[in-house]
């Protein structure tokens, strides 16, 4: 999401997407992936949910190098359904919407550089790819992420993308799962971050609280650091039945007239798992002396 449709490079189709190009990444590049891959590998047991688990190996997402769409696609389609198209980055927000929409999610064809695995602006393949799709392998959550791009279109034509993008946010990016054994990850902006992976879960500075689809949509996001609040829902399919049973429609209304709620604030109603410390955000986060 965020590229504007007058941006559209040569090249590219109408659609905004590229060959990937496989056959172009170098080998510094695979590299990348192999060391990205081999650090989740030693963080996410434990910590990733089964789903996501389970969908790595049904992959063979295992530290080979940068993935062939190609081969990854004939395993994806024939489980869910889905394929994944390459884009040269963000798109705009229809054409996003639309190949969600279609069951095809658009992945970055680039890798981050060697120097900058931590934290980067853009979506590379590593986080579209590795922190995405193992997700899509679930038909629980590919339903919901279809659902995900039609209501998307329907915001846009509404006006309400706004509050439909921090659905977006605290689930598919940011989410975690309650499971007997305990919190877990499911968010794919978690999963792609070896340091947001431990954080996420073991930090007592975030807050985590229950996940209630109208609080979410008035809560404001910051995209700049570790989130200082998770919202943590029941099950996968407690999430697609609630967002497939609500008509947004009046709900956008109604809640245009409220206010938004500040990323720490902690409402009467809200389920607190964790009422977090904030010291990591009131430190200074990843800016403070000396920690970059
Ligand atoms: N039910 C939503 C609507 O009426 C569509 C939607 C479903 C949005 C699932 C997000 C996820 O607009
Ligand atoms: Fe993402």
């Amino acid at each position: 999401m965020g590229a504007l449709a007058q941006d559209l490079p040569g090249g590219v189709s109408p659609d905004w997407t590229i060959p990937q190009g496989f056959e172009c990444y170098t080998e510094v590049e695979h590299r990348t992936w192999i060391t990205l891959y081999e650090r989740q590998a030693e963080v996410l047991p434990g910590r990733a949910c089964d789903e996501f688990l389970r969908g790595l190996d049904a992959l063979d997402l295992h530290g080979q190098g940068i993935p062939d769409f190609a081969h990854l696609n004939e395993k994806l389609s024939a489980l869910t359904g889905w394929t994944i198209v390459a884009v040269p980055g963000l798109v705009p927000d229809d054409i996003f919407f639309d190949h969600l929409a279609n069951r095809r999610f658009p992945a970055g064809n680039f890798i981050r550089s060697a120097d900058e695995l931590d934290y980067l602006q853009e979506p590379d393949i590593f986080h579209d790819v590795f922190g995405h799709v193992p997700m899509l392998t679930n038909p629980v959550f590919a339903d919901y992420m279809q659902a995900y791009g039609k209501g998307g279109k329907r915001a846009l034509s509404l006006g309400h993308l706004q509050n439909l993008a921090r659905l977006y946010w605290y689930t598919v990016e940011f989410g975690l799962l309650e499971t007997r054994n305990g919190l877990r990850i499911y968010g794919a902006g978690i999963v792609s971050s070896k340091t947001e992976s431990i954080f996420a879960l073991d930090s007592p500075s975030p807050n985590r609280l229950g996940f209630d689809l109208e609080r979410v949509m008035r809560t404001l996001y910051r995209i700049d650091d570790f989130q200082q609040v998770y919202f943590v829902i029941p099950s996968l399919q407690f999430l697609l039945d609630v967002t497939t049973g609500t008509d947004f429609g009046p709900l956008y209304k109604r809640i245009a007239e409220m206010p938004d709620i500040p990323i720490t604030a902690i409402e009467p109603s809200d389920k607190v798992f964790t009422r977090g410390t904030q010291e990591y955000a009131m430190g200074g986060g990843r800016l403070r002396q000396g920690a970059v």
